[in-house]
């Protein structure tokens, strides 16, 4: 049994990859799974929160007592993150959102030709940062997948987007991030200072994520 520490706390998760459609029937994503997002969803709500969880396309049942917004591109989940972060306490953003999406979608399916095509593509909103920007007393925790100088550029990163802390991970070590049921954390906070956590399944990260978020809560509410 948890304990009800998280009572009265709304949380809003994002989890999964978005899908960036080029056309009606291609699109351009990534492998995100979405059990990170999941599992801090899931924690989350046993603890006592009233949980939003907002998901790109996944292959994982929908959790119960929490609510579920649907989403598939980034700028979707642009907008139904901002929307639900207005009565907040805590955003955690997992999702694995595209950098980049059609400058202009085809409205139909373009038949194939035997030359070369090219695609252009314009930058997508940075959903956390745009919570940064306007950070009121909110707790923001996001994840960064780095393959060098991880600690470094999850630090720039958290500094950049106002974040209190990333949870750093590589996409190279078996098992973790990307599908796995296990992940290998560096919590990183803006100022460079880390903590290195042992190889914890996701439930487990969730968990140490939500002790960490209740503690910068806490403390900024009493200062
Ligand atoms: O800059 P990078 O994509 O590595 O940062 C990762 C963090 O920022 C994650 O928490 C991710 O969910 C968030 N992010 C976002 N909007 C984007 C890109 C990333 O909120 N367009």
């Amino acid at each position: 049994a948890h304990a009800p520490d998280l009572k009265g706390l709304s949380l809003v998760v994002s989890a999964g990859p978005t899908r960036e459609y080029l056309d009606p029937v291609r699109f351009i994503s990534n492998p995100s799974s979405g059990k990170m997002g999941y599992a801090v969803a899931i924690e989350a709500q046993a603890r006592g929160a009233a949980v939003t969880l907002v998901s790109g396309p996944v292959n994982l049942p929908n959790p119960a007592g929490i609510k579920l917004v649907k989403v598939e591109s980034a700028l979707e989940m642009h907008a139904a993150v901002l929307e639900a972060a207005q009565d907040a306490q805590i955003v955690v953003m997992t999702a694995a959102v595209a950098d980049y999406r059609a400058a202009t979608p085809k409205t139909e399916k373009e038949a194939k030709t035997a030359g070369e095509v090219s695609v252009h593509l314009t930058p997508n909103p940075d959903i956390l940062a745009a919570l940064g920007r306007e950070k009121g007393g909110r707790v923001l925790i996001g994840f960064a997948m780095e393959t060098h100088a991880g600690v470094e550029r999850a630090a720039l990163k958290a500094q950049r987007k106002n974040a209190d802390f990333i949870l750093l991970n590589y996409p190279t070590q078996q098992g973790t991030s990307f599908g796995g049921d296990d992940n290998q954390i560096t919590l990183v906070r803006p100022n460079g200072s880390f903590e290195e956590w042992p190889r914890l399944s996701k439930r487990e990260v969730a968990a140490r994520l939500l002790n960490e978020a209740l503690q910068v809560y806490m403390q900024h509410s009493t200062a």
